[in-house]
């Protein structure tokens, strides 16, 4: 075991909380801090309140003894020697990123710093963020030697946050003093050093071989610009395949084979090449566009990332004109929605594909039938059930005697349909898949006519249509 490091992690949202109780299974004694009381008493009562898997288990070994919630930053910030600011930071009007909430955390932990604090950004922010974090604490009389402020991007994706943490295929450590760094190194010794990944009972990665994960130390600014640049890359990276599957349908090719093709070229990976709805969540609408923002600011010419937002916008007209094409006019048709959140094995509908399609949809006559295995009560408290949307408790029970089926979010059971009983659920046995989940000629061999993404159109030897 590494030293123990008394850690402040402020924010409980997914990166905070993840981080608090990862802090903790790594041997650390971690102060969770939130505004909200109520978030506060759910954590102290075990209730995780994200869907993550991993964290329900984590948070009942550690909460009340190795991980505290407290609504207290003042007490909190005087026992820590390093203080995680994990606070949202959302898109505002301009696109750049709201850091109101970073400000006032910042201003907080100054009121109560009177020993030497390592103040860490974990939420994503704009390069020169560490800069205003710095200005605002010493703006409350702080001095200068009494602090640092170092940034620690967290790269963990909904869904696998708890795997992923513990688990990183880097850390970035942007720090510009020594001191800083050293203590940062020592909070993540336990991954560095290979200790946490030879013990019983880890929490279990993606990949099985473990080497342990590099550490980047590099400066501040540099660390801030690796996150926005790293999403902004992999948008990139989706609206590139998005692009080449509109390619593929125009010209009859398959841009799964494009991609498999594309992917072995290890300069280039098989990851992050899958082409869809466009996509969506809590990380990359908001990053590409808070990066294309900065660099707006800085003067630099950026406008490839207004590219990949107009991509991942038209990716979404296109499948809306997919459907279209499958059942020639929208007005009256009865759908049937497979998904709501913004990806699978999450209930994550920040910014989701899924219900922007919805919308869509509705706007343009349909009426719908939704099922989601987690997502459908968040859903519901933005778009309430109405005479054009309603929500299923199941998947057969979405599809019948609907017009058509459409896969939206790639949960794994929408990949393991059973064809036959949904050929007769539906009034005509169509599927518009937006998430390449199926062999199309396995679809069609059940009778289904099927849509997906950059690939032909796989109809079945005979179109059935139920009676
Ligand atoms: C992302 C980054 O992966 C993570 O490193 C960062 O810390 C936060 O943002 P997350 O938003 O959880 O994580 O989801 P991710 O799995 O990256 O997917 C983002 C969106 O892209 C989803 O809508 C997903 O469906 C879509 N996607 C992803 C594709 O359309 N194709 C792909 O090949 C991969």
């Amino acid at each position: 075991m590494g030293k123990t490091v008394d850690i402040a992690v402020v924010g409980s949202g997914y990166v905070g909380l993840v981080a608090a109780v990862c802090f903790a299974e790594m041997g650390h004694h971690v102060i969770c801090v939130d505004n909200d009381p109520a978030k506060v008493k759910a954590l102290q009562g075990g209730d995780s309140l994200i869907h993550e898997e991993h964290l329900p288990q984590l948070l009942n070994k550690y909460r009340n003894n190795q991980v505290e919630f407290t609504t207290d930053l003042g007490a909190a910030t005087e026992k820590a020697a390093a203080i995680f600011i994990a606070v949202g930071t959302p898109q505002s009007e301009t696109g750049d990123a709201d850091l109101s909430y970073v400000e006032a955390v910042a201003c907080e932990i100054a009121r109560h710093l009177k020993t030497y604090k390592v103040i860490v950004e974990k939420s994503t922010v704009p390069v020169y963020t560490n800069e205003w974090i710095r200005r605002a604490i010493e703006r409350n009389g702080v001095d200068r030697s009494l602090f640092d402020v170092c940034s620690n991007p967290e790269f963990l994706r909904e869904g696998t946050a708890v795997s992923d943490f513990l688990h990183p295929d880097r850390i970035v450590v942007g720090a510009d003093s020594e001191k800083a760094a050293r203590l940062l190194q020592e909070i993540y010794a336990p991954l560095t050093s290979g200790d946490y990944y030879t013990r019983e009972g880890i929490i279990p990665g993606e990949f099985t071989s473990d080497a342990p994960p590099p550490l980047l130390l590099t400066s501040t600014k540099s660390a801030e610009i690796i996150k926005h640049a790293s999403n902004a890359f992999l948008a990139l990276k989706i609206s590139f395949i998005n692009a080449v599957s509109s390619l593929c349908e125009a010209t009859d090719a398959n841009v799964q084979q494009v991609a498999q093709g594309m992917g072995l070229d290890t300069r280039i990976g098989p990851r992050f090449l899958r082409p869809g709805i466009g996509y969506g969540g809590s990380c990359f609408p908001k990053d590409v566009a808070a990066f294309r923002s900065v660099a707006e600011q800085m003067g630099v010419d950026f406008s490839l990332l207004t590219e990949v937002e107009r991509i991942n916008a038209n990716q979404k007209k296109r499948f809306l004109a997919k459907v279209r094409a499958a059942l020639w006019t929208l007005r009256g048709k009865k759908l049937a929605v497979l998904g709501l959140a913004f990806k699978g094995d999450t209930d994550d509908i920040r910014d989701s594909p899924a219900i922007e399609m919805v919308k869509m949809l509705i706007a343009e006559g349909c009426s719908i039938t939704a099922y989601d295995p987690a997502a459908i009560e968040r859903t519901r408290a933005v778009l309430p059930e109405s005479d054009k949307l309603r929500y299923a408790d199941g998947i057969y029970a979405a599809a019948e005697d609907a017009d058509a089926l459409l896969i939206l979010t790639d949960w794994h059971e929408f990949g393991a349909l059973d064809l036959e009983k949904l050929r007769t659920a539906l009034r005509y046995s169509i599927i518009v898949d937006g998430r390449n989940m199926y062999d199309p000629a396995k679809v069609a061999d059940a009778g289904i006519t099927y849509y997906s993404v950059g690939r032909p159109v796989a109809h079945p030897v005979r179109e059935l249509v139920n009676a």
